[in-house]
């Protein structure tokens, strides 16, 4: 395992990020985080060298289709990996190293430093004691009171994530409350322990958009009455707009894309992100057709060398099969692509990328000179998300 000692800082050429650890602003940090399982059919290179810092009460948004690699990264933060996996590199809470770190050590930080939401609420849901009860303890946990206090105070929790008649509420059952509701229980114990981190895994796939928008409101509440950072994983770009301050795109276990959220919705630079923008609906031009991504992610048993885009990505060019390209900067040190035309990608729109082929090197030359002709993207893309 490896981390980063305060002399190896020193030494660094200095990047924002340098500078957020130094001064203590990087409450989690992942470096170089790999994650394989042992299968019948081969190796599943799940996560491969994911690094990552989360600062202090930013929202930090993972986003990439099915199987990418999202939830089983935040498992090996957490420490909630079957003892089968295989994990290598550092997960650094403050100064304390989770990987491989004793189960006693992690329990003290699971649920209390670090609360995870998940896309059921079940899961975090003990099915035979009350609501109240759950929170209540929690609380209790946390600070010494009464128990006629603690449930006084997740009464009030329960209010704070706005759930009707909250009060009354406290002596339900899980399973007498809908979907939404579970989910802002969940919230509200998650609140209960004051955590530095919140990471939300799916949290509101399995609900309705309606629903789904009040979730987000609860959570965001629950981040900014704690003050802690959050983790917002998800396979719809649309739910963390305005949301997320930066974003990581994940595609076959790696980053692919990463930046703040104007680099990535605004200036993308590798084409997966493209896609996914492309097959998000655009509130400014409701008519126009939607360009989903063709194709489904690779395996990843057995992964061929190259880009593993390539097969779906209208750029390609022989070097992808070739050679798996690097997280390198994009538009500025802390927006970076994994794209070996990264470069070419200016101005390109979603919708134009997908919506074409580029079969050899002078199409791509062609296709570049045609979407770097207009400069008005951005302008564009803005309206969508503001
Ligand atoms: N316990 C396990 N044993 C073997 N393979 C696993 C295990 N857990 C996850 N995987 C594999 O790891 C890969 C990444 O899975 P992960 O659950 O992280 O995807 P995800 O990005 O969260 O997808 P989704 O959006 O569907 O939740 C998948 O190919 C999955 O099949
Ligand atoms: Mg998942």
């Amino acid at each position: 395992m490896t981390g980063s000692g305060g002399e190896d800082l020193l030494a660094a050429t200095q990047t924002e990020g340098d500078v957020a650890r130094a001064s203590g602003d990087v409450v989690l940090e992942v470096a170089d985080l790999t994650v394989g399982f042992p299968g019948d059919d081969g190796f599943v290179r799940a996560v491969r060298g994911v690094s990552y810092q989360l600062r202090r009460g930013e929202v930090l948004g993972i986003v990439g289709e099915s199987g990418s690699g999202k939830s089983v990264t935040s498992m090996a933060v957490m420490g909630l990996l079957p003892g089968s996996a295989k994990v290598s590199g550092s997960v650094r809470f403050g100064e304390q190293e989770l990987l491989g770190a004793s189960d006693a050590a992690l329990t003290k930080i699971r649920g209390r430093r670090i609360a995870m939401i998940f896309q059921d609420p079940m899961t975090s849901l003990n099915p035979v004691y009350t609501v109240g009860y759950q929170i209540a303890e929690a609380v209790r946990a946390h600070h010494d009171v009464s128990k006629d206090a603690a449930l006084q105070r997740a009464g009030e929790l329960l209010e704070i994530v706005r759930i009707p008649n909250a009060r009354e509420r406290l002596n339900s059952y899980p399973h007498e409350l809908s979907g939404g509701m579970r989910q802002r229980v969940v919230i509200a114990i998650a609140m209960a322990n004051d955590p530095d981190v919140i990471i939300a895994d799916e949290p509101t796939t399995a609900l309705d958009v309606t629903v789904q928008a009040q979730i987000m409101d609860a959570l965001d509440t629950a981040r900014r009455e704690t003050g802690a950072a959050m983790v917002l994983i998800t396979h719809d770009l649309g739910v963390i707009a305005g949301q997320a301050d930066r974003v990581m795109v994940m595609y076959a276990g790696k980053l692919v894309e990463s930046g703040s959220a104007d680099d990535v919705f605004y200036t993308p630079r590798m084409p997966y992100t493209l896609g996914l923008l492309g097959s998000l609906p655009r509130l400014d031009r409701p008519s126009e057709r939607l360009t989903p991504i063709p194709g489904a992610p690779p395996s990843l048993v057995n992964m061929p060398p190259g880009c593993p885009f390539t097969p779906r990505c209208p750029l390609a060019q022989e070097v992808c099969d070739e050679v798996e390209p690097p997280l390198a900067p994009a538009t500025g040190p802390d927006h970076t692509a994994a794209c070996h035309f990264s470069g070419e990608l200016a101005g390109a729109e979603p919708g134009q990328l997908f919506g074409t082929h580029v079969t050899d090197a002078a199409a791509l030359a062609e296709f570049v000179r045609e979407t770097t002709d207009h400069d008005d993207t951005r302008t564009d893309t803005q309206d969508q998300h503001s």
